[in-house]
């Protein structure tokens, strides 16, 4: 069996036969608010925890306000960001200070490689995929890069989470339309109403060379980070 990457979530590793196949890049996707960046860096610290560095890079928020909103986790360990085994990196501020294009797919790659590369992370996050392409100017540009971007990583040896950012209530996974056919698996988190409350739930609809279930947990989010539910045992049916 492929090598497997636990994700620190006990309920996803069990649906997933053991965690995230090395060398896969997933996409997760979910609206605003679903859990997917919580998700992520669970993903990141329990790598870390047994010593796997991680790499989260960010498009849409600042460091500080990053950490800020993780602090209040007991899967945080500010120990682990200050000695760079989870690295929390600004690809656009990165890229501003090395004069790196971020509307150049090929210079954006490189550098890329480079925060990978140096950082030695084997888990990389990119948060999200959805902003990092709305810089390209045309849809080619943009499915050829996240295809380059997703065989770089698998070459680097890293497992990779791209974070696709979709609007409420909708059934694709994807922007662009293409991603979760070019990525080895798709988490996808939704939201619901019951009874005037909006309630989380996670799904794998996805994943290459395991053999699992595609059935939605509802998906809470406690103190200990992510949560997945069976629905049955959730009161809700
Ligand atoms: N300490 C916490 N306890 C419970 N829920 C939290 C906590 N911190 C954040 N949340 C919930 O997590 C949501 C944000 O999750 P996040 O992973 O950032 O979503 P996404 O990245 O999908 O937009 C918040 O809207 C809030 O409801
Ligand atoms: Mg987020």
């Amino acid at each position: 069996m492929q090598e497997r990457l636990k994700t620190g979530i006990k309920a996803l590793d069990e649906i997933l036969d053991g965690g995230i196949p090395r060398g896969h890049s997933i996409i997760l996707a979910g609206s605003s608010g679903t859990g997917k960046t919580i998700l992520a860096q669970q993903f990141l610290f329990s790598g870390a925890r047994d010593g796997n560095i991680g790499l989260y890079l960010s498009l849409s928020e600042p460091r500080d306000k990053i950490i800020k909103n993780l602090e209040d986790f007991t899967f945080f360990d500010k120990k682990l960001v200050e000695s760079d085994m989870v690295k929390i990196t600004d690809l656009s501020s990165n890229a501003g200070l090395k004069g790196v294009g971020l509307q150049d797919p090929t210079e954006i790659m490189g550098l890329i490689r480079e925060i990978v590369l140096d950082s030695q992370a084997k888990r990389v996050v990119i948060d999200s995929i959805t902003a990092l392409a709305a810089n390209f100017a045309d849809d080619a540009k943009i499915r050829n890069f996240i295809y380059e971007l997703e065989f770089e990583l698998m070459y680097l040896d890293c497992t990779t989470l791209l974070i696709s950012e979709i609007p409420p209530q909708t059934f694709k996974y994807s922007v662009y339309g293409i991603e979760e056919f070019i990525a080895d698996g798709v988490i996808l988190l939704t939201e619901f109403e019951r009874k005037s409350e909006l309630l989380r739930a996670c799904q794998v609809v996805k994943m290459r060379g395991v053999n699992h279930s595609r059935s939605k947990y509802m998906l809470k989010i406690l103190e200990d980070g992510i949560n997945l539910i069976p629905f049955f045992n959730a009161g809700l049916e």
